[in-house]
């Protein structure tokens, strides 16, 4: 049986006494589009820092591809083809939009960046990123954006910019936390689809984090992982989570 692209078994986080991830355990698999919602404070974010290596989880385990990466360090994990984006995005403001997505991952360069940047390889790749980095602004309808400065940008500009920062890495995993967080919903929904069709196309295992019940409902994902205080309350496809009785009290009203 082949590995899903992530696993995630009996994930416990603690906060000195206060126990933010209780015991999680999910998959996603290649090609799949799963979303994580829960309350504010229920340890979605958390979630994510142990998954991505940031923080050390107090107990549990993460494989990306079959691969143990629970005590491995976050450039390691990032190696291993999981990328994650922050809730706060951080872009280099003094930048231009297509400058913070060409700025290239560690280790891309050979030690001596000069002579590397002169070899032709390396100029034909190098164009070959820039070409890369305009579709994906294209896909996030930004690429209008391209040349002004990040400093510029709304909010939900820049947590555009910030995927398409995470994007350009090649992700076989990729984790996204509210990525359209004050992005409008018309352009949101938009960006969830293109989201869905790149998953499929390039095999990614992706899961987003999403405060909206009603905006995930609606935006195709696979299935949704439904979290509170730290534990899962169900998982299921759109419809399941619609109809489920917990899942109603909590979100949906007695409607
Ligand atoms: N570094 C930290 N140190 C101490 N407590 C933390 C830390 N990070 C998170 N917490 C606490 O852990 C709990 C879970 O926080 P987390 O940020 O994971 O929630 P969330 O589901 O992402 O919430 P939100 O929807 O507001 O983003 C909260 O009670 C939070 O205050
Ligand atoms: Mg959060």
């Amino acid at each position: 049986m082949t590995s899903p692209a992530l696993q995630v078994s009996e994930l416990t986080k603690d906060f000195g006494g206060l126990r933010a991830v209780d015991g999680i355990s999910f998959s996603v698999g290649a090609g799949e589009f799963v979303g994580l919602i829960g309350p504010n404070g229920c340890g979605k974010s958390t979630t994510f820092n142990c998954i991505s290596g940031l923080l050390e989880s107090t107990s549990g385990s993460v494989e990306v591809f079959g691969q143990d990466v629970t005590d491995s360090r976050a450039d390691q994990i990032q190696a291993f083809g999981l990328t994650r984006t922050f809730q706060h995005t951080r872009l280099w403001r003094e930048m231009t939009v297509i400058e913070n997505l060409l700025v290239p991952p560690r280790d891309q360069f050979a030690p001596n960046l000069i002579i590397s940047l002169l070899r032709p390889s390396t100029r034909k790749a190098e164009k070959q990123r820039l070409i890369n980095a305009y579709e994906v602004l294209e896909m996030l309808e930004i690429e209008h954006m391209a040349h002004n400065l990040a400093s510029e940008l709304s909010g939900g500009q820049s947590k555009l910019v910030d995927i398409g920062r995470a994007l350009m890495s090649s992700p076989r995993v990729l984790l996204l936390d509210e990525p359209v967080a004050g992005v409008a919903g018309p352009l949101a929904e938009k960006i969830f689809q293109n989201l869905r069709t790149l998953t499929s196309e390039r095999n990614i295992g992706m899961l987003v984090i999403e405060h909206n019940m009603d905006f995930i409902l609606r935006t195709g994902v696979d299935r949704i992982i439904v979290v509170d205080v730290g534990r899962i309350l169900m998982e299921g496809n759109p419809d399941e989570v619609r109809q489920n009785q917990d899942v109603i009290e909590a979100y949906l009203g007695d409607t």
